[in-house]
């Protein structure tokens, strides 16, 4: 695979990067470097801190310096929405940016959260349409699970949340743009989950239970059996193998992990960018191999 060594980053070279803090932990650098480099691409990314204060300085300053864009992280997702020019309807209606794309000194922001996690199901064959759906969590990554699914068309979605009242308002705020969808919320307990067991085809984990350095815990209760049809989906990465999809392939059920939504939340910031089409595949094996590495 090609070695982001091998590129000299010259005068001519496009720059794009991350915005977050901290940033240091990321694969996106790893994943969109390794890409450009397979396509030959004069492009390099970079990892850029920014504290919550400077945000705006920050998104000027990439004007200034020529950058095709970028992508944000915590805690700045929400802070550089009041900035953007043009926001697609997946970051108006989750209320989120993850991705931004500079354009004649114009930022266009797209949370591409969402799209990433419908094309994870979908490349292995997993269509949730007309399906009953529950949805852990309802943070900022349960709401572009909710929006994907409500686009694409579920059949039902639960979201259930340790904060009842959190998973209320997301209800809430996305019944109004998807009136057709039927959405509803629970509290996350075992007796929510085991009233909902036997008609749920797929499940969600849009948690941060499970992921690094929490890696012995998981949103599913031990004393919830898992249904023989269900798909178990987990938005966590790291580890690659958490103990909810654990549980899941120890009952004998399909896992999606969460590389997928990783990779194709990816790919379409690298196509707005560059104008080429993203080496999935390349990209996919690069966080693979940092994730194995870890
Ligand atoms: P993100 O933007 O990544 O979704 P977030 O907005 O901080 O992150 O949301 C984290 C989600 O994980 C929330 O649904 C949170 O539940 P609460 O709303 O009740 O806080 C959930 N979560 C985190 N730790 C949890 C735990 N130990 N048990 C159950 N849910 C947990």
């Amino acid at each position: 695979m090609a070695e982001l060594t091998q590129h000299a980053i010259t005068g001519t070279t496009s720059l794009v990067g991350l915005i977050g803090w901290p940033v240091r932990h990321s694969l996106s650098p790893t994943m969109h470097n390794t890409a450009f480099a397979a396509l030959g691409l004069d492009f390099a990314y970079v990892p850029l801190p920014v504290q919550p204060e400077h945000v705006e300085q920050a998104l000027r300053g990439l004007v200034a310096l020529n950058f095709k864009g970028c992508n944000v992280t915590v805690p700045h997702k929400q802070a550089v929405m009041r900035y953007m020019d043009e926001l697609s309807d997946a970051a108006r209606l989750t209320g989120a940016v993850n991705t931004i794309h500079i354009k004649d000194g114009k930022f266009y922001g797209y949370n591409t959260d969402a799209y990433g996690f419908l094309q994870s199901l979908l490349e292995v064959n997993c269509d949730p349409k007309g399906m009953r759906v529950a949805v852990l969590g309802a943070g900022g990554a349960a709401r572009a699970v909710v929006y994907a699914l409500a686009r694409h068309g579920v059949g039902s979605m639960v979201v259930l949340n340790r904060t009842a009242q959190r998973a209320a308002f997301l209800v809430d705020d996305l019944a109004d743009a998807f009136p057709d969808s039927d959405l509803s919320f629970e509290p996350l307990t075992s007796k929510a989950l085991t009233a909902l067991n036997s008609h749920i085809g797929l499940v969600i984990n849009t948690t941060s239970v499970g992921m690094y350095p929490d890696v012995d815990s998981s949103p599913w209760p031990d004393d919830v059996p898992i249904a023989p049809h269900v798909t178990f989906c987990d938005l966590v990465y790291n580890p690659l193998e958490t103990v909810f999809l654990r549980q899941a392939a120890a009952a004998g059920v399909s896992t999606i992990d969460g590389v997928g939504m990783l990779v194709h939340q990816g790919a379409f910031g690298f196509e707005q960018w560059t104008g080429h089409e993203a080496p999935i595949e390349v990209m996919r094996q690069a966080c693979m191999a940092k994730l194995r590495g870890n």
